[in-house]
């Protein structure tokens, strides 16, 4: 393959977005960001900082002063705010639940938007978000819409706590999950909504495999 494309990967929470991507990534041998990261770095630090999420003028404020930075490393991508290694920090229940209040805010969205563009310059990436191929790379080559039940992400984030040591309720990660889509798909600006064009993958019958497989199978129809 010759080409080095730019895919966006959107799509609700937990549909395996990130999983796929980075194995969909490490076939391509092209970089995988996560943007959701990006924005749960900026809450953990909002949380730290008491301040309330829902206030956009406080949270923005924060911005200048901020740096944000996806590494890719031997364990996998580490993410790191202001020279610290935030990875599993912005994972907790705290940062998850408070990040769509963040990533509502049109001076968070406008920052964000615009290291992400600068991170996909090069091509050679896949991206994976919310609004990666409606806002920040409307141009991009090939854009996946990944979608599964919600019954099914909560089965999936459970299992993935479990495997991080967490205990959760599979009924509570539904309604949750459910929430944040509500709340992402509802925003005002950029809500999470699927490109025209692109390919639309229900993973919820699929193993991690074949929604990979699939992707693959779209690429190799832009780069041949
Ligand atoms: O993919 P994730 O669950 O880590 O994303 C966390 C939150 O960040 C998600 O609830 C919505 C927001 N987000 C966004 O608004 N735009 C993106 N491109 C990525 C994530």
């Amino acid at each position: 393959m010759t080409k080095e494309i730019r895919i966006a990967i959107d799509g609700p929470a937990a549909a395996g977005k990130s999983t796929i991507a980075k194995l969909v990534a490490e076939k391509l041998g092209y970089t995988y960001i996560d943007t959701g990261a990006m924005y749960r770095a900026l809450t953990y630090k909002a949380i730290g900082a008491g301040i309330d999420l829902d206030k956009a003028a406080d949270v923005e404020a924060l911005l200048p002063g901020t740096e944000i930075e996806l590494k890719a490393g031997d364990k996998g991508q580490t993410v790191w705010l202001d020279g610290q290694d935030v990875t599993d920090e912005i994972r907790t229940d705290a940062v998850t639940n408070g990040v769509s209040a963040v990533s509502a805010h049109a001076g968070v969205r406008a920052y964000m938007v615009d290291a992400q563009r600068r991170m996909a310059e090069e091509g050679g990436v896949v991206m994976d978000g919310r609004d990666i191929g409606t806002a920040v790379l409307p141009d991009a080559e090939l854009k996946v819409f990944m979608t599964a039940s919600v019954e099914e992400r909560a089965r999936r984030r459970h299992a993935e706590n479990l495997r991080r040591g967490f205990e959760s309720s599979i009924d509570q990660l539904a309604q949750e999950i459910a929430l944040r889509d509500k709340k992402d798909s509802e925003r005002e600006i950029s809500p999470l909504t699927k490109a025209e064009d692109a390919a639309l993958l229900d993973t919820t019958s699929l193993s991690i495999s074949e929604a990979a497989e699939a992707i693959m199978d779209l690429v190799r129809e832009k780069v041949d």
